[in-house]
């Protein structure tokens, strides 16, 4: 019996769908419990690139259970077009797929919502990824949701959307909304969206909670696969420049239905540096000349938005924080290869705020953002670790970083990702051998 979960130890894209894909291998089970469409998970595979937004990277494996859980909220076009997407690309979507009843949907007046939002925050935006993430999480909170359930209640679902429309037209107020806006607000369209995707959906939906208990008395293994980062985590993240669920263990427990005595390891995925997308704080954030090679060298633009992402050095701050709070047993170092040509390798190992010496991840964000860095160094490899399989065969400097890596965040790191393929991958321990829940 083994219950993994995979986290983003970040502000998100650490490359999670690739370790995913790479330990799927070995699961029954591949579950999503929160986030959306906003996720970008990216998986190569005999040179073949595969994005995927919200089904579970395990899809690429035949015979892996795939389930979209209760704590997901889905765009169900943009879930439509991924499984056309998949299909049309050889992957064989079933059996294999389930979709939990008790997620919420995203309405098209969501996406709305979002950018209206964003537009009256003016220089206080979030920077989303426009997917109508917040809107919908907002409803699911404020009891004004639809879930895929009522997709297939048409009583029900006509009330649910009329009631959530009426109340959204009245806080729009005067907004002016385009032609393509005003339609998503109006009742007839969302109606004939939903009727749209019903039969592809339909032989998906089921009681997911149900089956995932199931999984695991049947002995099973089971990867809960994380979206975004425990920095974007609504509540130990970098508030109000976070998403809106809860990305780390928490959100896995409620949004699955699983018991939390029953999750045996929880493996945090960090990049051998940093990155962010849209607003908030980064205080390792790098100057534009460095972010820009280091951007070209990493290949660091948006999965989702194709925003280039904001670059800095690895903050072992930020990284303890995130294995505290979400229990982390161990991690993974992916990108290691874009540090490949880099001279000097500077790890922020603290922050100086008015004066003072910080080594705790400061709840505030305005404090946060006044924070300025404290760097140590590492003297760079200066060689190519591309596609390096064997920790043996890597230089000796770039297995001091490792163990830099290691002394820092106090936690092992158990793989090594050296490309984006799914095999560039050293792996030191098997996280499904786990031991346990030491993080906690
Ligand atoms: P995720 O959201 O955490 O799954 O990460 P993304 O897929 O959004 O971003 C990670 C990007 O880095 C993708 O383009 C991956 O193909 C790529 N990638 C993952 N691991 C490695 C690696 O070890 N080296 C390099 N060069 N690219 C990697
Ligand atoms: P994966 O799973 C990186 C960021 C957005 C924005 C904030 C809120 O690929 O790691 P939202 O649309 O969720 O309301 O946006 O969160 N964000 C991500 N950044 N990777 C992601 O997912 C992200 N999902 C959301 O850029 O700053
Ligand atoms: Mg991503």
């Amino acid at each position: 019996m083994s219950v993994l979960a995979i986290l983003g130890g970040q502000w998100g894209d650490e490359g999670k769908g690739k370790v995913i894909d790479w330990l799927a291998s070995q699961a029954d089970v591949v579950a999503r419990y929160q986030g959306g469409a906003n996720a970008g998970h990216t998986v190569v595979v005999d040179g073949n690139q595969y994005i995927l937004h919200l089904i579970p990277t395990g899809i690429l494996h035949g015979g892996v259970k795939c389930i979209i859980g209760s704590g997901v909220v889905v765009d169900p076009l943009a879930l439509v077009e991924e499984i056309e997407y998949l299909r049309s690309v050889g992957i064989e979507i079933g059996e294999n797929l389930v979709l939990g009843k008790r997620a919420h949907l995203i309405m098209p007046y969501h996406k709305v919502l979002d950018s209206h939002m964003e537009e009256l925050l003016g220089i206080n935006r979030i920077g989303t990824t426009g997917r109508g993430i917040g809107p919908a999480y907002s409803d699911k909170a404020a009891r004004l949701g639809v879930r895929i359930s009522d997709l297939f209640d048409e009583k029900i679902l006509t009330e649910r959307i009329r009631v959530s429309l009426a109340i959204k037209k009245r806080l729009l107020g005067d907004i002016e909304l385009s032609e393509n806006e005003a339609q998503a607000l109006d009742e007839a369209h969302v109606l004939d969206v939903c009727s749209q995707v019903r039969k592809t959906l339909g032989p998906h939906v089921r009681n997911t909670d149900a089956e995932i208990n199931d999984a695991l008395n049947g002995n099973k293994k089971i990867l809960l696969e994380g979206a975004q980062g425990i920095l974007l985590d609504l509540d130990m993240g970098t508030y109000p420049y976070v998403t809106s669920s809860n990305t780390g263990v928490g959100g896995a427990m409620s949004g699955l239905g699983l018991p939390y005595r029953r999750l045996n390891t929880v493996f945090g995925i960090m990049k051998a540096y940093c990155t962010r997308v849209g607003q908030g704080p980064f205080p390792s954030e790098m100057g534009e000349v460095e972010a820009g090679l280091l951007r070209e060298e990493g290949g660091e633009f948006g999965a989702t938005t194709g925003r280039p992402r904001r670059c800095g050095w690895f903050d072992a701050v930020a990284a303890r924080h995130c294995i505290q709070v979400a229990g982390m047993d161990a991690i993974a170092v992916t990108k290691l290869d874009v540090l490949d040509n880099q001279e000097t390798i500077r790890v922020c190992v603290g922050y100086e705020f008015e004066g003072e010496r910080v080594t705790i991840f400061p709840a505030e964000t305005s404090i946060l953002e006044q924070c300025k860095p404290v760097y140590t160094e590492f003297p760079g490899w200066m060689s190519s670790t591309g596609g390096v399989r064997d920790y043996d065969a890597l230089p000796p400097r770039a297995k001091d970083y490792i163990r830099g890596l290691e002394e820092l965040t106090d936690r092992p790191v158990w793989l090594i990702s050296t490309g984006p393929s799914r095999d560039d991958t050293i792996c030191i321990h098997n996280p499904f051998d786990g031991d346990g829940m030491r993080g906690n």
